[in-house]
């Protein structure tokens, strides 16, 4: 058996290219080990056993503890806290800060008593211990167990389950099981050792934080395979080169899945964004090529600054570069903006950027890049006390964009003095 380490997508035979997610050099084989240890083939079967239930006769489920942790950019992603037996996938990039994240987690939980195993096996204690200082974390009484090997670990937890409230495993892709032949961070292994944990996890009821890598190579299993064995999945985003993260829920069994978290990355460690109000100042200067917009994460008003650069280019087909801003869209506003206004794009260089490391994909800020896009080629500074919302439609409309009134009452709230959205302007050539 083989499969796609990217989006689980299986073949019989080897290939190349997957065609589930188009991704290259992504599919590899699965080894169809039985662990002969697994609870599975322990048991006998017994056809007695098998039998259904009425919904009505299921008992309530009453020890449903929900840990707070109190990092509230955290609990409310989660859906209000962490649940009883929830397995929890934390990914991201190599650097977002998983790792930082999961002992800011740990200390504050550490403060409500709750009791933490940190198993460790990509640093040392040593290593966590310095940043853990780093951090200024002192309270925690987390134990930290170095160990990859996921018998060990099992054996060890389960002999252990009465001293730990939470279980925190860095990274999956580190662990292996000596039932399975391949290598750690293959799929095989990856999904091993998710299942053997999630056992614990559903069995005694200890919630169990699992942190994975997103890469693309094929030789590291991506999360994407773990998505459907664990009961929420995070993700932690932000590119390592600016201070703010997002947690994001790609999926949760316990909670909703629009709610997000925001955080900025400092010299001490994470910071929460509880308000909105310190990603704007409303004092800021107007500037050439900049604009702001109010996009919407899950149910998250987000203000963003656009920044674009347009300069006269020298090469045959002129360059277009975004970061945090989807290329294909701007391809479509500098279309807009050549044919109805007349904007001769083609004859620049173009680069767009969301300030702080943002990425977004949301067809409102349309209008904020078109307006950074003019403000740049005609050398005219955009007022910084205005947020322009709207996608821009192909004819050169203006658009609503979705919750437009609670994006326009955040911007209010923000400092914005006006708003440009499409109850103000109905075409780009008003803008
Ligand atoms: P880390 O948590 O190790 O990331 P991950 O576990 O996701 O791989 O943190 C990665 C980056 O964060 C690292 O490049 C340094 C930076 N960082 C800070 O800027 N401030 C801090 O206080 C800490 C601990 C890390
Ligand atoms: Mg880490």
């Amino acid at each position: 058996m083989f499969t796609c380490s990217n989006c689980s997508k299986e073949y019989s035979k080897w290939q190349g290219k997957c065609e589930g997610c188009n991704e290259w050099n992504t599919i590899v084989e699965i080894a169809q080990t039985v662990s002969p240890k697994s609870s599975r083939s322990k048991t006998k079967l017994n056809f007695k056993d098998v039998k259904t239930v009425k919904l009505s006769d299921i008992p309530k489920a009453v020890n449903l503890r929900k840990m707070i942790s109190g990092i509230k950019e955290f609990d409310n992603t989660v859906g209000g806290g962490i649940i009883s037996g929830q397995v929890i996938l934390l990914s991201g990039e190599p650097g977002a800060g998983k790792s930082t994240l999961a002992l800011h987690l740990l200390e504050a939980l550490s403060k409500q008593g709750i009791k933490s195993l940190y198993v460790a096996g990509e640093e040392s204690p040593e290593q966590i211990k310095h940043r853990a200082d780093r951090l200024g974390l002192v309270e925690s009484n987390a134990e930290f167990l170095q160990e990859t090997n996921i018998e060990l670990i099992e054996n060890y937890v389960v002999s252990k389950i009465k001293n730990f409230d939470l279980i925190l495993i860095d990274s999956i892709q580190t662990l292996y099981s000596t039932n399975v032949s391949s290598s750690s961070g293959s799929v095989s292994q990856v999904s091993e050792c998710t299942d053997r944990l999630t056992n614990i996890a559903k069995g005694y009821g200890v919630p169990i934080i699992l942190i994975g890598h997103v890469t693309k190579t094929g030789n590291i299993a991506g999360p994407k395979i773990l998505e459907h064995m664990v009961d929420t999945v995070l993700y932690f985003e932000g590119d390592k080169k600016y201070e703010y993260r997002m947690l994001r829920v790609e999926k949760n069994r316990y909670g909703s899945t629009d709610e997000v978290g925001l955080f900025k990355m400092t010299e001490k460690g994470l910071k929460e964004i509880n308000d909105e109000k310190e990603l704007y100042n409303p004092q800021s200067k107007d500037n050439i090529g900049s604009s702001f917009s109010i996009a919407l994460e899950g149910n998250r008003p987000i203000v963003v600054e656009v920044q674009v650069l347009a300069t006269k280019s020298y090469f045959e087909i002129p360059r277009r570069t975004t970061s945090g801003f989807d290329k294909s869209r701007l391809h479509i506003i500098l279309a807009i903006a050549d044919k109805i206004l007349k904007l001769k794009t083609y004859q620049y260089d173009i680069y767009v950027n969301l300030t702080g490391g943002f990425s977004i994909k949301d067809p409102a800020l349309d209008l904020a890049v078109l307006k950074a896009l003019i403000s740049s080629i005609k050398n005219i500074p955009v007022s910084s006390s205005i947020a322009y919302l709207g996608e821009v439609g192909l004819t050169g409309e203006i658009r609503k964009v979705f919750m437009q009134e609670k994006r326009i009452k955040e911007a209010k709230r923000l400092g914005f003095q006006k708003v440009l959205s499409s109850n103000e302007c109905k075409r780009v050539v008003d803008v």
